[in-house]
């Protein structure tokens, strides 16, 4: 990888017993669409972008956003599926907040459907997504930021062997309006360890 790349091949899609994570295709409109409006309630408190009722227009729109942008490798946006990619469990993806992509750092973001929350998904996706991002992607810093007010982000962080590094206090907004501190986490290449392997 050279130091001024300004793309990368990456990879698409990774597979496990329980979930599928890919990248969003044209066509997946509908299926986002009927994630996000079951799991508005569950949602609305940490995520911004959450809205009471998506269209299909809208979410499709977003998937060829997401898609566009896994292209042009300005932000790596991946659904998680149920194992026959029939169901959208979640969203998460390899966010380049942290400098360009010589720098070899993302962020991982996350978010899983109502009905499918606190049974085990989200730490696994994340221990899967660290093993694959320093497996098969270029990253040497994987971070995971979340409000000082979100337990259940920090305990995933904590349970897929990410350190804390620190509390930005006072840092954002949280969609009620209240100022929140935000934790930071984050695991290095040849560092992290997945727990679950121990
Ligand atoms: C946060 C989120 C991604 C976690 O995924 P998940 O599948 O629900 O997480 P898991 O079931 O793997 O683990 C949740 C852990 O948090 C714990 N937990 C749940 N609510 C909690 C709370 N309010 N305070 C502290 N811990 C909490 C659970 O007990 C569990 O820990 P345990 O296994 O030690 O018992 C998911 O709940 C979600 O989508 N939340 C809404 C969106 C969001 O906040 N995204 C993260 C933004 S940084």
């Amino acid at each position: 990888m050279g130091e001024s790349l300004n793309y990368l091949v990456a990879p698409q899609r990774l597979s496990r017993a329980d979930f599928v994570v890919r990248a969003y295709r044209p066509g997946d409109g509908e299926r986002l669409a009927e994630a996000v409006n079951a799991s508005y309630a569950h949602l609305k408190t940490f995520m911004p972008w959450a809205r009471p009722q998506q269209s299909v227009e809208e979410s499709e729109g977003r998937c060829r956003d997401f898609a566009g942008r896994y292209l042009s490798s300005t932000d790596f946006v991946l659904g998680i599926w149920s194992p026959d990619e029939t169901r959208l469990l979640g969203g998460t993806g390899f966010h380049l907040r942290e400098g360009g992509l010589e720098l070899r750092n993302a962020e991982i973001g996350m978010w899983i459907r109502g009905d499918a929350a606190y049974r085990g998904l989200g730490s696994a996706v994340l221990r899967a997504l660290l093993a694959w991002g320093f497996g098969e992607w270029p990253w040497l810093r994987l971070a995971w930021r979340c409000s000082g007010a979100n337990g259940a982000s920090q305990r995933v962080a904590e349970k897929a062997g990410m350190l804390k590094e620190g509390v930005l206090r006072s840092h954002s907004v949280d969609p009620d309006g209240s100022r929140r501190d935000t934790v930071c986490y984050a695991a290095l290449r040849g560092e992290w360890k997945d727990p679950a392997a121990a």
